[in-house]
């Protein structure tokens, strides 16, 4: 399966594969006409960069220059892992990955099937997350194969991915270093290696990862968040929608509603449950055609950031396109 993925890979098709974060779908990064099949796979928009993921340091010079000491460190604590670093670029890159930025970002992900395809395809390969763009990111290969099924050549199917939200993009190009995603590697787990490092938040810092405008993670039903509320306030919410629509409902707090139009699910109180469950339950409660899914959100603290980084964006109306 892998020789027969990574030959696709060389011949410049479409291969969709694990990673511990979520499903990749992988093209060489040094090939332009592979790189643009992904962009046409997901309905991706032009301007929004590709991660590329690499197996060795070795591989990381073929496409990063100037790999200081902070990105060593870094290197050394996170990878292989869910850090993504944005680097300088190198002209071999496919340009279509950087989107016409003069960086690229590059990663290790942790998990032997994509660091098996990685080594026998022996080129990097660029990998957005294996959804159709907008929708929630695949977490299984079910979920791939229902975005993108007719539109890639092969899936490597991993089960469901660890982590279950996608990796933290730290961008070190600039004097001091700056989340542009929230991720599993939390802002103090960074700080706490390379000292000072800030989150982006202004529109224009914004505007050095893309992908942050579009509209994200989201299912066919409109999504709400609600924060530090009851089991009654969520009750009688839900309760109150379901007089003019169908209602799913992802909750740490047990609601029952004795109604068919309503569906729930319940997740453990703690990010790494949220974050491993949480496209996956946006998906299935999508099946049921629901005007709404109300989700109760968690604690900020720690990787509950990244967490709730996903749930706002999905909830948000401001970015759809
Ligand atoms: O966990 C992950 O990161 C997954 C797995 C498959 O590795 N990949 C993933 O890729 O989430 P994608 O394409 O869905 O998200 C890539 C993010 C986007 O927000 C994009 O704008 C940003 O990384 N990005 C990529 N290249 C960049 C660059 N050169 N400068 C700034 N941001 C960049
Ligand atoms: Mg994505």
């Amino acid at each position: 399966m892998i020789e027969q993925a990574a030959l696709i890979i060389q011949l410049g098709g479409l291969v969709a594969f694990p990673t511990e974060t979520v499903y990749g779908l992988g093209a060489d990064a040094m090939n332009e006409e592979a790189v643009q099949k992904i962009f046409q796979a997901k309905g991706r928009p032009a301007d929004n960069p590709l991660i590329v993921h690499v197996n060795s340091l070795e591989m990381l010079h073929r496409v990063a220059s100037e790999i200081n000491d902070i990105a060593n460190t870094l290197i050394e604590k996170f990878c292989p892992g869910p850090l993504t670093l944005v680097l300088r670029r190198r002209p071999e890159v496919a340009p279509t990955v950087s989107a016409g930025l003069q960086t690229v970002a590059v990663r290790m992900p942790n998990h032997p099937v994509a660091l098996a395809l990685i080594e026998k395809a022996d080129t990097p390969i660029a990998a957005p997350s294996a959804n159709s763009s907008g929708k929630p990111s695949p977490t299984s290969a079910l979920h791939v194969l229902y975005d993108l099924d007719e539109r890639i050549e092969m899936i490597l199917d991993g089960g469901s991915t660890n982590i279950g939200i996608e990796s933290t993009v730290l961008d070190i190009t600039r004097n001091v270093p700056m989340i542009l995603r929230l991720g599993w590697i939390t802002q103090e787990m960074i700080a706490e290696t390379i000292g000072e490092v800030r989150q982006a938040i202004s529109e224009s810092e914004l505007k050095r990862s893309p992908g942050t405008r579009y509209r994200h993670y989201s299912p066919r039903a409109r999504v709400v968040l609600l924060e530090n509320v009851s089991a009654a306030f969520i009750h009688k919410f839900c309760t109150d929608l379901l007089k003019t629509e169908i209602v799913g409902l992802i909750s740490k707090t047990p609601v029952f509603i004795d109604d068919s139009r309503f569906s729930s699910i319940l997740l453990e109180d703690n990010p790494v449950d949220y974050a491993r469950q949480i496209y996956a339950a946006l998906r299935e409660l999508d099946e049921k055609n629901p005007g709404v899914i109300v989700v109760e959100g968690i604690s900020e603290k720690g990787e509950g950031a990244a967490v709730m980084d996903r749930l706002k964006r999905a909830a948000s109306e401001f970015h759809r396109e």
